[in-house]
């Protein structure tokens, strides 16, 4: 299979609208969410550059570290905790614009200072992961980046047991 060209863009607009097709090209035909998931890291870091880029798994009564791109992270977050398990305690998507004016925030690098977090819905409508994207710039993510990412993300929804 010929992969789409990654375009690296500092433009947000544009960006998504190249990742949306190159999301769709690499979603034919596949069937399996942990690669999917992988594919889908490397497209948004590569593409936007951020500091960190990836997906915890619901596995239990706990969030576990999934495909992700960027540097090693911490590997089990519970519900409520952090930013990813408020995500996922009251699936909604969270954007950071500072992470040390969060409380109770996870700091995995000193690098991350604003982060956006999706909750990833399978068939049932219940939270089986969530999109983990940090940056290393102050107040990164806006309404768009959300809406975007939410909609990128519902590609997921059939993959997902
Ligand atoms: N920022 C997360 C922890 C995970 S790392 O950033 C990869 C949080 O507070 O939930």
């Amino acid at each position: 299979m010929q992969l789409p060209p990654i375009i690296p863009t500092t433009d947000r607009a544009t960006g998504y609208a190249t990742i949306a097709a190159q999301w769709k090209a690499l979603l034919q035909d596949e069937t399996d969410a942990i690669a999917a998931m992988a594919n889908f890291s490397a497209l948004l870091k590569h593409t936007f550059n951020w500091h960190w880029v990836g997906f915890y798994r619901v596995l239990g009564e706990e969030l576990v570290l999934g495909p992700f791109q960027g540097p090693v992270a911490c590997v089990r977050i519970g519900k409520g905790k952090g930013v990813c398990g408020t995500a996922w305690a009251e699936d909604r998507t969270v954007v950071v614009p500072d992470v040390d004016l969060f409380p109770g925030h996870i700091a995995c690098s000193p690098h991350s200072r604003s982060e956006i977090v999706v909750p990833c819905c399978g068939r049932s409508g219940v939270v089986v992961a969530v999109l983990d994207v940090d940056s290393s710039e102050l107040d990164d993510f806006t309404s768009l980046d959300a809406r975007m990412l939410e909609t990128l993300c519902e590609a997921l929804i059939p993959l997902f047991a």
